[in-house]
Formats: structure tokens, C-alpha cells, sequence
């Protein structure tokens, strides 16, 4: 081929893959198929790596995928991103090391298992899927279960490799690790954006993350990030056996791991390296929180499976929280969503562990009063990773002697309503409800919230003053604004803060925010005591919003079948119950929910995953099982789909008896519940369970 030709045929294949990436990433409606598409990957490939410097800018030879219309796209993790764990002392480690063992059968004389120690690096997760070496994308965690797209953005950090290296790139790896920013990166980028008049990264992990979450690749590209690898989610087509071969495996590919990783084994040998780390913490060039132990045998980490959240294969031992003293100069009341007062510390400045601190929660009025905590006092401050600065206590010995007791208020200092403690509760709460300005601007502010609404460009200042000048006063009335808008009553892009671009984006966010599954709306009504994990319990048992709404008005109306129904879920307690009927009781409150479903399309929620071998089965264990301790056959049983309950009855659809076992046996057979021994069982895992 002649040069000529190879630029004409580089400018086609460019061209080619454009459109196709337009069509699979932005319209979702691929028109090839993944394997025609990669055939065109390939050539061009080839012809780069023959022709570096024929490369044109913006190639899709770098680029992944296409820019997502609107804000970043959505990425599935096929594995999900978790949290840890955490222990925070020699006992907290022993303890997790004797919950393995007693989870894996092990007896007590076993020689101890072998771990890897690595530092806890405080920045952000991200997960990078690599086919047959190529990258796929860049995936933030999100809430754990789905990321946004920051492919480009990650591939603004020179050592992050869009190709893996060596003869070892596996079929399929989903690399996960930890985006940051170099504390002198992080000083740096600090220091000219103070020269240039924009605002401070409290610290490097936020001036991470703000750095990676960049519509515009161009503003990442300025910033200093780098990352490490440590561990993957899917992976193909390698042959690893241990933690310490995987993260080989990820060097060799060329990825960037810590080279501080080592193995250990007992909890003495374990804390002696977090304190050798701790002890040199200051002189590292990154931040780090603790120390991330985890089990080195990856078949013994796919036994122990995971808790909620978090495996029990691995634990975050944590550092203690650094401190400093500073001077409390005043204490603000701030009002919550649902009304409870919650004072605050304005503190003189202060760096505590490198980041400057000016604000402190006090929790509440008891706190204070129990720690003597008075304006003026000298006060040790502490923060520990993403915890909020708390005042630890006063130091009595500066006080002076004009200082008096805090008296803390007896009315809301936004709407002046009594403010009252509930008999057993810690907060005192405005009663003016929802005519309270402070609790109705929380509770659109939450609405909107990432992990609720998720509407970008309404602003906490925005909504505020929207609020103020009564164009968004309900919820409902975020869904209507851009009808309003274009009858030409709220002008929005005359409005300080806005433009014309602005608008129209914020417009297209609210669109998107319209269809909503149900789990993510009960929890962006922002009703007390229903978070997110309530809000999914309560989704998944009612599935579809009618339902729903039917069983919250029957609540509040005393029908006692409902709250019988409720009381009998796992993990909806009374007060999730009385919180719920006192909202629904409430017309005003009723009415303005009402309102706001009518103008959104509500998703039921996905029936659970039914696979697994006991998919749909109520299991109860009973007896003495040999091969394999109590703990793990119920997370396994659970894992295939099984619902385990601890009594027999006319519900349960399969008894596992081990040996000598007693009543419960007796009784299965008597109602004719199905009954399997241990051998049964293990085989219907499908697996082998070492003893
Ligand atoms: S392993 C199943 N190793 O800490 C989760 N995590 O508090 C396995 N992190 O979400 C995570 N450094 O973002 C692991 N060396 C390290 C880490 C690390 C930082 C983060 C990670 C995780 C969070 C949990």
C-alpha cells in the first residue's frame, strides 16, 4: 500500500468507527456487529502501529467510545464495585481473622492464613474493562451497581494504558483501583486557582475526584491525577491463584500497583506493618487513610463471598483520626429536611492532617451540654477520612472565665415554630413542617440529589432563590418548569446563574429525571428514617408505585393488615413504620407527593434475580453439618437464590438436615416440607467445599 493509499484507507476506517461508536454509545442501536467492529478496530490498529506518525488528532485508535449526549453515560458494572469493612485496632483484627476461620471451618490450631497488606489510598474507585487487551471503557463506582463514563478523562493520565502490555493480557480484565491526586499536585493546582480567583479543593481527594468527574476531558487534562491498581471485578481467559499473582498479573500488563503491597500473616505481623505505614504516612506523596488487608488464596476469597457491602475476605484497618486545636467562635443551628435542628461549629481556621477546617458537626444539644462545649473555648478538633470534623472536647485549662453554658434554642431559627424533643430522641425538631422554609428547601435539594433525582444544574443556591421567588415551591413544580419557561413566566436564562446553554441543559436533566424507578423515588421523598437500603427494601416488596401508595394511605388510615404486612418484612422496624403512616396522614404532605408522581413516569421495580439453585425456596438449616460451617452453607444458600429462616413452618420449602438433628426435622416431615442432608446439599452447589 502506498502512503497515499494508507492515509486514504486510515481516513475511512476513522471515519467508519466514528459513526459506529455514535451509534452503539450515544443512540444505543449499534448497526454492526462486535465482531465486524473489531475487525475495524484491528486494521486500523495494525496500520497505526506500522504508521505511528500517520495518527490523526481526536483517533478513535485513543478514543473509547462516543461522548455521551448529555452529562456523562451510564455503565453497568457486570461485577459490583463494594465497599470495606472496618477494623481500627489489634482486637478489631483478631476478630476479623476469627470470623474467617470460624466462617471457613478452620480449627483453631490451623496455621494462620496468609494476607496481603496494602495502603488504603484516599481517592476514588474506578473500574477499566480491557478485551483482549483493548481498553472498553472507564467506569466510576456510582452507587456500586452503576458508574458514569469517565473513559476520556482517564485517559488523560499519561501511565494509564489504553493497550495492555505483555503475553499475559487476558481474554477479559476489569481492572479496579484508586484515582488520585499527589499532595503536591493537589498544592499546586491550589495555589493557581487562588491566583486565579476560583475556589479551593478542600483536599487531594476532592480535587480528585472534582478532577475526573469533568464534562470536558480538556479541564482534566490540565490536572495532575494518577492511580493505582488493585484488584479486578470480571476477568477471562488468566490462570491466578493468589492476590499477589493478580496484582503480578496487572504489573505485567502495565498497569501501575503499590509497591508497598506484602504479605502477612496473624494479627501481630498485620498491625506491625499499618503502624510502620502510619509511622511514615506524613512522607508518603499521596494521601492514605489505612491499610487494606486481604486474603491471598482467591479461591478461599470466592468462598468467603461477601456481607451486605462488603467481602469478608479483605478489611480496612483505619488510622486514627488526625487532630489539631483551634477556637470555637460561634454555634449555628442548621434545619434538616425533616426538621431536626442540628448545630453547627464555626471554627477559626485550622489544618488538621493537611486539610484546613472550619466547620464542625456537634451532633446535638446533649452532645454539647455533655461535653461543656462553649463559644470561645479552645477545642481539639479530629477528622478521619470522609467522616464530618467533630469537636473531641474543650480544653478546659484555656478557658476564660466570661464564657457561658450554650443555650440551646427552644424555637427554629428559620420559622419560629416550638421546637420540640420527642420522648427517647437525641434531636429537637421544628414543628412547622413543610411551611417551614428551611425543611421545604431541604427536602428539593434532596429530591434532586445525586443519589435521588440526580438533577444537574439546580444548585443549592439555585433552588434556594427559585424557591424565594415562588417559581419552584413543591416538588412537582421542578417538572413543569420548562412548560412555564417557554410560556415565557420564569426566564430562566435571565436569572443570575443562568444561560441560555445552562437552561437547555437543565431542561434535558429534569426530562431524564422524569422516568424514575420506584426504589430511587421513595427514597427522593426524602421521608424520615427511608434511606437508601429502605427504600429498595420497600420498592422490591411493593414493585409498583400504586401498590405502594395504596399500602402508605391504608397505613395512615389504621388498617392494621398493612401494618401487619410491613412489621413482617426483614428490616423495616416500627419506626420506619410510624414514619411513613405520619407522612401519609399528613393531606398537605400526601397531596404534594401525589402531585409530584402525577407528573413523573414511575418504573416498576425488576423483580429480584431469580437464578440459583434455590431460587424462590425458604430454607432452614438444622443439625450438625461437617463439611462446611453453618455461616458459609447459608451465604451460599442465600448466594444461589435461597431466603434462609431460622423455624419450621407451613412456608418452608426445604429442610438441610445435618446430623443428630432434632425437632425441626421431625416437624418438616410431619407438614411434608422437603428435606435434603448435607451431602445433598453440597452437591446441589454444585462445588466442591473443602472441610
Ligand atoms: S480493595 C471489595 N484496596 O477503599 C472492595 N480498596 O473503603 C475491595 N481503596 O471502595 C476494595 N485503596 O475505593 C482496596 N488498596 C486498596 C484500596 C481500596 C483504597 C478504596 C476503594 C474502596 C474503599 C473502601
Amino acid at each position: 500500500m502506498s502512503v497515499p493509499e494508507m492515509r486514504l484507507r486510515i481516513r475511512a476506517l476513522e471515519e467508519e468507527i466514528a459513526r459506529h461508536d455514535e451509534a452503539y454509545h450515544t443512540h444505543d442501536a449499534p448497526v454492526i456487529s462486535d465482531a465486524d467492529y473489531d475487525a475495524l478496530r484491528r486494521e486500523l490498529d495494525a496500520l497505526y502501529a506500522a504508521h505511528p506518525e500517520a495518527q490523526v488528532a481526536d483517533s478513535a485508535h485513543q478514543r473509547v467510545g462516543a461522548k455521551a449526549a448529555d452529562g456523562f453515560q451510564k455503565i453497568r458494572h457486570s461485577v459490583r464495585m463494594l465497599s470495606l469493612s472496618n477494623v481500627f485496632d489489634e482486637e478489631d483484627v483478631r476478630a476479623f481473622l476469627e470470623r474467617i476461620d470460624h466462617f471457613l471451618g478452620r480449627a483453631d490450631s490451623a496455621a494462620p492464613l496468609v494476607f496481603t497488606a496494602e495502603p488504603k489510598i484516599d481517592g476514588l474507585s474506578f473500574s477499566a474493562r480491557y478485551e483482549k487487551g483493548a481498553l472498553v471503557y472507564v467506569a466510576t463506582r456510582g452507587d456500586g451497581e452503576v458508574g458514569e463514563d469517565v473513559t476520556a478523562n482517564m485517559c488523560t493520565i499519561a501511565d494509564f494504558p489504553r493497550h495492555l502490555r505483555g503475553d499475559q493480557v487476558p481474554e477479559i480484565l476489569e481492572v479496579r483501583g484508586e484515582v488520585y491526586m499527589r499532595k503536591d499536585d493537589f498544592l499546586a493546582l491550589n495555589k493557581a486557582r487562588a491566583a486565579s480567583g476560583d475556589a479551593q479543593f478542600a483536599n487531594p481527594r476532592n480535587a480528585a475526584a472534582g478532577s475526573l468527574r469533568q464534562l470536558d476531558p480538556a479541564i482534566t487534562a490540565t490536572r495532575a491525577l494518577s492511580y493505582f491498581a488493585y484488584g479486578v471485578g470480571d476477568v477471562r481467559g488468566a490462570s491466578i491463584r493468589t492476590q499477589r499473582e493478580l496484582v503480578q498479573l496487572l504489573d505485567a500488563c502495565g498497569l501501575i500497583t503499590n509497591p508497598r503491597m506484602q504479605s502477612v500473616h496473624g494479627a501481630e505481623a498485620m498491625c506491625e506493618y499499618t503502624r510502620a505505614l502510619e509511622a511514615e504516612r506524613g512522607d508518603l506523596s499521596y494521601d492514605i487513610d489505612g491499610v487494606v488487608y486481604k486474603i491471598d488464596d482467591l479461591a478461599l476469597q470466592a468462598r468467603l463471598g461477601f456481607v451486605g457491602r462488603a467481602p469478608r475476605f479483605a478489611v480496612a484497618h483505619k488510622f486514627a483520626a488526625e487532630q489539631a486545636e483551634t477556637t470555637l467562635l460561634a454555634i449555628d443551628i442548621q434545619v434538616g429536611r425533616t426538621g431536626t435542628l442540628t448545630p453547627v461549629a464555626r471554627l477559626s481556621p485550622v489544618n488538621v492532617g493537611g486539610v484546613m477546617v472550619q466547620n464542625a458537626t456537634l451532633h446535638n444539644e446533649d452532645e454539647i451540654l455533655r461535653k461543656d462545649i462553649r463559644v470561645g473555648d479552645h477545642v481539639i478538633v479530629q477528622r478521619a477520612g470522609d467522616v464530618i470534623p467533630q469537636i473531641v472536647r474543650v480544653d478546659s485549662g484555656k478557658r476564660k472565665p466570661d464564657t457561658v453554658l450554650y443555650d440551646f434554642p427552644q424555637h427554629c431559627p428559620v420559622c419560629g415554630s416550638v421546637a420540640v424533643r420527642e420522648e427517647g430522641e437525641a434531636a429537637r425538631r421544628c414543628t412547622g413542617g413543610l411551611s417551614c422554609r428551611a425543611q421545604m428547601v431541604q427536602r428539593l435539594k434532596h429530591l434532586v440529589s445525586r443519589s435521588a433525582l440526580d438533577i444537574d444544574g439546580l444548585g443549592d443556591k439555585q433552588l434556594e432563590s427559585l424557591f424565594d421567588d415562588g417559581i419552584i415551591a413543591a416538588p412537582a413544580d421542578i417538572f413543569t418548569l420548562a412548560a412555564r419557561d417557554a410560556d415565557g413566566l420564569t426566564r430562566l436564562k435571565h436569572r443570575e446563574g443562568y444561560g441560555e446553554k445552562s437552561v437547555t441543559n437543565l431542561f434535558a436533566a429534569i426530562e431524564n429525571a422524569r422516568r424514575v424507578g420506584l426504589r430511587k423515588l421513595i427514597y427522593a421523598l426524602g421521608i424520615r428514617h427511608i434511606g437508601e437500603e429502605n427504600a429498595k427494601l420497600l420498592a422490591q416488596h411493593f414493585m409498583r408505585w400504586e401498590s405502594f401508595h395504596d399500602a402508605c394511605v391504608r397505613l395512615a388510615q389504621g388498617d392494621e393488615t398493612v401494618r401487619a404486612e410491613l412489621e413482617a418484612m426483614d428490616g423495616i422496624g416500627p419506626k420506619i413504620i410510624h414514619s411513613l403512616k405520619e407522612c401519609f396522614a399528613h393531606d398537605t404532605q400526601r397531596q404534594m407527593i401525589e402531585a409530584l408522581v402525577r407528573v413523573l413516569e414511575v418504573q416498576a421495580e425488576n423483580p429480584p434475580q431469580t437464578g440459583g439453585v434455590f431460587a424462590g425456596k425458604t430454607v432452614v438449616f438444622t443439625g450438625t453439618l461437617h463439611h462446611i460451617s453453618r455461616a458459609e452453607a447459608k451465604a451460599r444458600a442465600e448466594a444461589a437464590g435461597a431466603k434462609v429462616a431460622s423455624s419450621v413452618s407451613a412456608k418452608t420449602s426445604l429442610v438441610i438436615a445435618g446430623e443428630d438433628a432434632g425437632s425441626k426435622l421431625s416437624k418438616a416431615r410431619a407438614l411434608g416440607v422437603e428435606t435434603m442432608d448435607e451431602a445433598a446439599f453440597i452437591a446441589q452447589l454444585g462445588e466442591a467445599v473443602h472441610a
